[in-house]
């Protein structure tokens, strides 16, 4: 067998942290025949709770789990993982306002980058999870200089993943049969979820759907507010489903997209498509060796073109935002 592989969850006594370390334990992020090693990290009040699932973890008697790292000193957490998923932050509260919530996140993550450089293996490939994603994942390259950039991502497959779902369940086709939405820019509601390139079942989406309306209007808010539609339904944010994706973002990432595929992922921009350079902004990308490209080439329409300015100017807006949380100039 190889090597096992050391992959660092953090806010692991979380949900999304509940539902993702047994989804790695089982292969669902690096394959069947890849042997792992868990690192959770959390903080000391969830100390207890972490230890719980450490304990349900060697419960669960997994072929592939070699070991478990519980801790709450992130040097320690990070030492020598080869992947690190970032789900670990601070959750908005009721009359918080997003200055405030911007300020507690941005703060660990600029910490938790300095404990990743020191302490990850050469080639350590980063998701960032937590909310603003696109923007933690940008302070984390900042305060990492050693980490290369396109090793640093962050986590939209779970928009991507939700808008292949809503064409699945408009069209009567299988998941499986729908491919190359995009989500471009900000993992937020001003996202855009992009059906243009689509194909279900080998044709184009806008030709199977029959229905530009919904696909410019309802089919775009739905999959900009899910997150809430969850939230409305469960009492809680949506964690499976951010876990699945999580572990989709990786596999590909590192395994590769299949043929004629791609996915959406948050990179650190080079201005493709007139997004603005300096932030991480949300792409299609093809993956090959354990490197992502970001698709060239794609005719872009106005109303397209607008939308994608939009999500990237609320991008530029937010790290400035988190610069000046940090007291540094943007
Ligand atoms: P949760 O609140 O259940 O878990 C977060 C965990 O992080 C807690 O156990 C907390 O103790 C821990 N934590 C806080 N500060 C930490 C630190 N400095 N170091 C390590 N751990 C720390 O939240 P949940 O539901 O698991 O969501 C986690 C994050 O993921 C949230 O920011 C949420 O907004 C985000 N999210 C992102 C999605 C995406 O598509 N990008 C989708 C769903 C959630």
């Amino acid at each position: 067998a190889p090597e096992p592989k050391r992959i660092l969850v953090t806010g692991a006594a979380g949900q999304i942290g509940y539902a993702i370390c047994p989804m790695i334990a089982r292969g669902a992020m690096l394959g069947p025949d890849q042997p792992v090693i868990l690192h959770m990290l959390d903080i000391e009040p969830a100390k207890q709770a972490l230890e719980g699932v450490r304990m349900e973890l060697v419960d669960a008697a997994y072929p592939l789990l070699m070991g478990v790292v519980a801790s709450t000193d992130a040097e320690e957490a990070c030492k020598g993982v080869d992947v690190a998923v970032m789900v670990g932050g601070f959750p908005r509260k009721a009359g918080m306002e997003r200055k405030d919530v911007m300020s507690k996140n941005v703060a660990i993550y600029k910490a938790q980058a300095s404990a990743l450089e020191k302490n990850a293996a050469p080639g350590c490939k980063v998701l960032v999870v937590a909310n603003p994603a696109n923007t933690n994942s940008l302070i984390l390259k900042e305060h990492a200089p050693s980490i290369p950039a396109e090793n640093i991502t962050c986590l939209t497959r779970l928009d991507h993943n939700r808008a292949l779902g809503q064409l699945s369940e408009r069209s009567g086709v299988h998941v499986g049969k729908v491919k190359n939405v995009i989500i471009w820019g900000n993992h937020s509601s001003t996202q855009y979820p992009d059906v243009n390139h689509a194909t279900i079942d080998g044709k184009p989406a806008r030709e199977v759907i029959g229905d530009d309306a919904y696909l410019d209007g309802d089919f775009i808010s739905t999959v900009q507010q899910r997150g809430a539609a969850i939230i409305k339904a469960r009492g809680l944010s949506s964690a499976l489903s951010a876990a699945s994706s999580a572990c989709d973002h990786i596999r590909d990432w590192v395994l590769g997209t299949p043929e004629g595929t791609w996915v959406s992922m948050g990179v650190y921009s080079d201005g493709s498509y007139g997004a603005p350079k300096g932030v991480v902004y949300s792409f299609p990308v093809t993956c090959k060796a354990g490197t992502w490209s970001i698709v060239q080439g794609l005719s872009i329409d106005e109303p397209s073109a607008a939308k994608m300015k939009a999500t990237g100017d609320e991008l530029v807006e937010e790290k400035a935002l988190a610069m000046e949380c940090l007291g540094e100039a943007a």
